[in-house]
């Protein structure tokens, strides 16, 4: 990694086209969003392109959220065989009804049976494992699991220092991330509430974490890496311009909805277009509304 920035996955946000540019404003990590492990050896052809990456796109952590060891294994061996990445991650907090009842995401953090059955199952791909977790009920069991983790042959935790019920929202646990990076020998990801260099720097300092992931702050706004590092960042409109070239190159673009909600979050400082966002039906309308000048 060249700095100790980090892009969190994001369902819905952290796409090929947007981790491009992430990484043009200094992240020196990202994640994909989480991929269904299900759907992926379905072969379904969202859940493939959910896991498009290209040569620029390094170093990335691919996601993936399931229950079922042997679909995990399964949709580790597809991902390994048919995509080009870096590390393998295991999601562990995803809070969200719906994965929840499929026993995966945040589910698992109450089985680190199933847990470290997961993670030994990824060892055969000669890639390294890492987990991302929230913070549990008490600090304790933040640092047996994330010790039950690291036994079970993964190469770093991410730490989401909020509890599940606080979903994406609210104080974060400094403490725990400073106990579990204590605890364990293997680098520990401090994530929360980031959206400043000072918030950055207050992370590192108050838990030593090896470094720092940001989630929210960066979601139409990937100009925040630049920011926390010092530099110019790009302005929102401009980086929309940029997310429609790259999205177009690499076929992001041909998922219609997903790039409106995208130019939405980049536009949410200026009302008048987000409201013509919503009412584009196509590509096209969708980039004229970008590009349009204002009065
Ligand atoms: C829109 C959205 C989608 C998210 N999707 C995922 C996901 O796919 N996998 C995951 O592990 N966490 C996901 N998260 C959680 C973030 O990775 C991160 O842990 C959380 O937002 C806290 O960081 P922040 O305070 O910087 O936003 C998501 C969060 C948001 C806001």
């Amino acid at each position: 990694m060249k700095n100790r920035l980090v892009l969190a996955p994001m369902y819905r946000v952290t796409d090929l086209a947007f981790r491009l540019i992430c990484r043009e404003q200094g992240a020196g990590l990202c994640y994909s969003e989480m991929v269904n492990s299900e759907a992926l050896i379905r072969n379904n052809k969202a859940a493939q392109a959910l896991s498009l990456s290209c040569k620029e796109d390094r170093p990335l952590a691919m996601q993936v959220f399931g229950a079922r060891v042997e679909s995990m294994k399964k949709a580790a061996e597809t991902l390994c065989r048919e995509h080009e990445f870096d590390f393998l991650d295991l999601n562990l907090g995803c809070p969200s009804d719906n994965v929840i009842n499929q026993g995966a995401g945040s589910a698992l953090l109450k089985r680190p049976k199933r847990i470290a059955e997961i993670i030994a199952s990824w060892q055969d791909f000669g890639k390294p494992v890492t987990a991302k977790i929230r913070s549990g009920q008490n600090i304790l069991h933040s640092i047996k699991l994330a010790k039950e983790i690291e036994r079970a042959g993964a190469s770093a935790i991410a730490l989401h220092a909020r509890p599940v019920r606080q979903k994406n929202k609210g104080l974060v646990d400094f403490v725990a991330i400073k106990r579990v990076k204590k605890a364990v020998g293997i680098p520990v990801i401090g994530n929360g509430g980031v959206k400043s260099q000072v918030d950055f720097e207050r992370m590192v300092e108050k838990t030593g974490c090896d470094a720092v992931m940001v989630g929210t702050a960066a979601i139409g706004n990937p100009g925040i890496f630049a920011e926390i590092l010092g530099k110019k960042p790009i302005f929102r409109e401009q980086a929309f311009l940029r997310y429609l070239e790259l999205s177009h190159k690499f076929g992001v673009d041909s998922y219609f909805g997903r790039m409106k909600t995208q130019a939405v979050k980049f536009f949410e400082k200026d009302k008048e277009k987000m409201q013509l966002f919503q009412k584009t039906k196509t590509l096209e309308e969708l980039t004229l509304v970008a590009t349009l000048k204002k009065q």
